[in-house]
């Protein structure tokens, strides 16, 4: 495995713990594949937006709609699914109509909690499998923006269950070809997303574990919000050796006249800034010494929102290392 591995399957699940970037580091996955001038599906799974907003589109719904050129967006929701998924197996348009109420779907998803996994995944699998006219397939890259760690592994063993629990028809063999999908190396890599902090490197190395006990592939661990060394040598010199006074005369000498509280507070700052470069270095270490996988960084952009732009800058650092 290595970083230029990182675009490599057909279908990129994006899990990480909650918060960390997955649905931001999603989207700048599939600009960058789009660029690269891959067929790319961004999918959604979750009913939130979160990817229409980020990228200030429409809405997305059950129908995949080309965005930008080569690149698509969808949103998968359970009930249209299963919908579909009936049509597909029984051809029962009109009985799929009056079964795909909310309700059904209410009442199969908790007799058997896996199926509605199955239905989103199997969706999913439907697209990766597609063909166009000519035989190429519909998509050369599939990107989900999946559910967070905590929940990840159970909707990876949520086809498992199932097969045990619907031991035959076509919802086991469903299930089984999807499971099929997310073990195959060349198919599907597991996308993590982290931050150099204490919780989310510890949930990840627990994370690499289970998905491997599971079977799948995991790819390069991307590395969301990476401060930046802002410090120059003679910059940290200065942290170390000045205490507040001297540094209001330093200051006072390049004509910037601060008080003593504000020399003060310049210096916890600074030490501020250092405490947490040492923090992310180790913390880096640390990770990728546990997942023996390599990492992929991404910078800590600071404006105060983040969209299509700033998109744009993450696929902007994905592209020039890949
Ligand atoms: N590289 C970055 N630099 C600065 N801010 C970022 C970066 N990546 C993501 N963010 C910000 O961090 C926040 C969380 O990002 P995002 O929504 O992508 O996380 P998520 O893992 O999808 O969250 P959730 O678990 O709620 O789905 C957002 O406000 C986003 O704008
Ligand atoms: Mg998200």
């Amino acid at each position: 495995m290595d970083v230029s591995d990182l675009l490599d399957p057909r279908l990129l699940v994006v899990t990480g713990k909650g918060g960390v970037g997955k649905t931001s580091v999603a989207a700048a996955l599939a600009v960058a594949a789009a660029r690269f001038g891959r067929r790319t599906c961004l999918v959604e799974v979750e009913g939130r937006q979160s990817l229409s907003r980020l990228f200030a589109t429409q809405p997305w719904d059950f129908t995949e709609r080309e965005f930008r050129p080569g690149l698509f967006g969808l949103s998968i929701d359970p009930e249209a699914s299963l919908r579909e998924y009936l049509d597909m197996f029984y051809g029962a348009r009109r009985l799929s109509r009056i079964v795909t109420s909310s309700s059904a779907v209410e009442f199969a998803t908790s007799a058997a909690p896996g199926i509605k996994d199955v239905l989103l995944i199997g969706k999913v699998k439907e697209m990766e499998r597609r063909r166009r006219a000519d035989g190429r397939f519909a998509y050369d890259l599939i990107v989900v923006d999946a559910p967070p760690t905590g929940r990840i592994v159970n909707f990876l063993r949520a086809p498992d269950a199932t097969t045990e629990l619907v031991n035959v028809g076509p919802v086991r063999q469903q299930a089984q070809s999807v499971i099929e999908m997310l073990q195959d190396p060349a198919r599907t890599h597991l996308q993590l997303v982290t931050l150099l902090e204490e919780m989310p490197v510890q949930e990840t190395v627990e994370s690499v574990a289970a998905l491997r006990d599971l079977g799948v592939t995991v790819g390069p661990v991307v590395v969301n919000r990476v401060l930046e060394e802002r410090l120059d040598e003679a910059a940290r010199k200065a942290l170390d050796d000045l205490d507040a006074e001297e540094l209001r005369g330093v200051l006072a000498g390049a004509d910037l006249a601060v008080d003593a509280a504000a020399a003060a507070a310049l210096l916890d700052v600074g030490d501020a800034h250092l405490r947490r470069l040492d923090l992310q270095d180790r913390m880096r270490a640390d990770l990728a010494d546990r997942v023996a996988l390599p990492l992929f960084e991404l910078p800590y952009l600071w404006d105060d929102r983040f969209g299509p732009a700033e998109v744009e800058r993450l696929a902007d650092v994905i592209e020039a290392a890949l």
